[in-house]
């Protein structure tokens, strides 16, 4: 994507123009972070539509907001240059936006005590991330980072080591995705995703205080649920056992959308297939994506 533009320090500029030396914070001590935003791309109406554009940079700039770095750009020109990205760039297919905030210093001490805060966004072209229609997952032996070690709620670089550890483990031992419980043991998400099971007719998913991140794409499916399915939805902690006995299980994010869970540490989800809430949820989902749903339409930026 060398020849693609991506935004760096209040410029759209050529990707290969942007040099970030050896030596930066952000790249030795993972002193960042980040968002991800998808644009879906709707072939009836030719038009590209940012999703929940708005609060996936509340969310930035709160990250921002814990971390010490200080971005001088509000929301609203986060938005506002994010659309002009995707237009310079002429994308014309469902793209994934990486807006990253990080302190840019060559100095050596790892400290956000640091005026040399940057932002870049960068975006490339997305399908189908999760690459397969269900998942089979393991419960990770790595535990997620507490709120107190490095704040859940932000989206910081350096924690998705933690996630790329559970990752590894799981693609290794030969399953899709890993399920990371939290340090006292209760069920907390996938590395890069939040997690649900439906059982007697409930949506259960862990509340914010078991570490989880708060998900834009989980906020959605809650409401997706609640509104459009009359179902009630539950925040509260799920403990392993009840993963073995949930009738459905799936993961939400904005790479992973609406991924069934079909199997967990060998053991079938219900049936062992996709099951009917999670297609249902599914269906409503990319039906308000590119922006078909005039309730939703607010979720939906137009891009051009
Ligand atoms: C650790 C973690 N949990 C959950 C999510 C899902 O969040 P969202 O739906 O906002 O993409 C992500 C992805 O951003 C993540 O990295």
């Amino acid at each position: 994507m060398s020849n693609s533009y991506v935004f760096y320090q209040g410029k759209i500029v050529k990707e290969e123009e942007v040099k970030i030396s050896i030596r930066c914070k952000a790249f030795n001590y993972g002193l960042g972070c980040f968002e991800g935003i998808r644009a879906y791309w709707d072939e009836e109406t030719n038009q590209l539509y940012a999703f929940r554009l708005r609060e996936h940079y509340e969310r930035l700039l709160q990250s921002c907001k814990a971390l010490n770095i200080n971005i001088p750009y509000t929301v609203e020109e986060l938005c506002d240059w994010t659309l002009k990205l995707l237009r310079k760039n002429e994308f014309k297919t469902t793209v994934y936006i990486r807006p990253v905030a990080f302190k840019g210093s060559d100095h050596l001490f790892p400290t956000l005590y640091d005026d040399d805060n940057r932002i870049l966004i960068y975006c490339h072209p997305m399908g189908n991330f999760a690459g397969k229609d269900a998942f089979r997952v393991c419960i990770s032996s790595w535990r997620r980072i507490s709120d107190n070690m490095i704040p859940a709620r932000t989206k910081p670089t350096g924690g998705y080591l933690n996630s790329a550890l559970a990752s590894l483990e799981a693609l290794q031992n030969g399953y899709d995705e890993a399920i990371l419980l939290t340090d006292s043991g209760y069920v907390c998400e996938g590395p890069g995703e939040n997690i649900f099971i439906y059982k007697n007719g409930k949506l259960i998913t862990p509340p914010p205080s078991d570490n989880i991140l708060e998900g834009i794409t989980r906020d959605t499916v809650m409401t997706l649920a609640r509104e459009e399915l009359g179902m009630e939805v539950v925040q509260r902690s799920i403990t392993r056992t009840e993963l073995y006995s949930a009738e459905e299980a799936f993961f939400s994010g904005t790479a992973m959308e609406v991924t069934p869970i079909v199997e967990i540490d060998n053991r079938k989800v219900g049936d062992g297939k996709p099951g009917e809430v999670c297609k249902k949820i599914k269906e409503i989902f990319f039906n308000i994506t590119t922006g078909k749903n005039p309730k939703y339409a607010h979720f939906c930026t137009p891009v051009y």
